[in-house]
């Protein structure tokens, strides 16, 4: 009597487990046969050329004008010939300008590697001009002076030492394009009321945390950005001179004086496009962090210089479609 109970309750046991299992199995099958639909969808697609046409289209789509390099590099040969290697591989490239600051004129090795990496790269009816734009003294505001000859309307605005895929840049020409007037870059920043001042107008820089947290940012670093080639004249003539005299005696911030003036000429925010990132410097983590007061105190000077805040704020992000798996 009593062993036949334990029988039975244990044979209910296994039931119960199995039926459980036939479910979820199911479940998985299930699972299993839309992914493959899913997976044969997208083979499909890559092997009727559906793919391969779309990107095809979207390269013919460029106009005869790419963007120009803005490249601002600093006794660091390796990483400017490691970068520009790269960025001559672009099919959008159409100008290399190489702000140089250093007290010696670029070697002539440096010169010729480079002239030989762009000769690589011009075919098909493309050339890339590479030019260095030399400066006496040494300034970050360099990197904003004015191109007289520039060939395009937008540079791309970009620090030695941070690369991106060319999907990248490309994304981000054509964010540019249709809003030409304001920056569009990689590196989000953002600016909130000091509270803790009160009503006096202050104002507090956030970091790379700060947008992560709030998903909310109101700059984008020159570092990594495209911007209209007006903005250098603007920068270089008509902003006022206090500033780029800030900028240089404290050898920082010209990014952020930028930000304002593009903000403050076209009250617009700008626009963060999703990219990745490869910090091939060694001061990788030391640019990401830290210095933010320094960075405070710039907002809040530039915002008595300009007489109002003129950073907006914003929260879209661009990404290129065919990479979000998901719709
Ligand atoms: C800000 O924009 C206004 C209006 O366009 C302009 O008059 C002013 O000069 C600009 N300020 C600076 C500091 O560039």
């Amino acid at each position: 009597m009593m062993r036949k109970s334990v029988l039975n309750r244990r044979t209910w046991r296994h039931a119960a487990i199995s039926a459980v299992g036939s479910a979820q199995v199911k479940l998985l099958l299930l699972c299993c046969i839309v992914f493959v639909l899913l997976a044969l969808a997208g083979r499909t697609t890559t092997f009727i050329g559906w793919k391969n046409g779309s990107d095809a289209l979207y390269e013919s789509s460029f106009p005869k004008k790419g963007y120009a390099l803005l490249i601002n590099t600093w006794k660091r040969n390796d990483l400017l010939k490691k970068s520009i290697s790269h960025y001559a591989s672009c099919p959008g490239l159409q100008s290399i300008r190489i702000v140089w600051s250093e007290p010696d004129p670029p070697s002539d090795s440096i010169v010729e590697y480079l002239n030989r990496v762009v000769q690589l790269h011009s075919k098909d009816g493309r050339e890339i001009e590479l030019k260095f734009d030399i400066n006496k003294e040494d300034s970050l505001n360099n990197r904003f002076k004015e191109i007289k000859d520039l060939q395009t309307d937008v540079v791309f605005s970009i620090d030695d030492d941070i690369i991106f895929p060319c999907s990248s840049v490309e994304l981000a020409f054509s964010v540019w394009r249709s809003a030409p007037d304001t920056m569009v870059g990689f590196v989000p920043r953002v600016h909130w009321v000091d509270k803790s001042k009160g009503d006096q107008g202050k104002f507090i820089y956030g970091g790379w945390w700060s947008v992560w947290w709030t998903g909310t940012y109101s700059m984008v670093l020159s570092k990594a950005a495209l911007f209209h080639k007006k903005y250098l004249n603007l920068y270089t003539y008509e902003m006022p001179a206090s500033i780029r005299e800030y900028v240089t005696k404290n050898r920082n911030c010209e990014d952020i004086a930028m930000s304002f003036l593009v903000a403050n000429a076209s009250g617009a925010p700008p626009i963060w496009v999703k990219g990745k990132i490869f910090e091939i410097g060694s001061t990788g983590i030391s640019s990401l962090g830290g210095h933010s007061e320094k960075r405070t105190e710039c907002v809040n000077r530039f915002v008595a210089e300009f007489g109002r805040m003129p950073l907006v704020s914003t929260t879209v992000k661009a990404v290129d479609s065919r990479n979000n798996w998901f719709w």
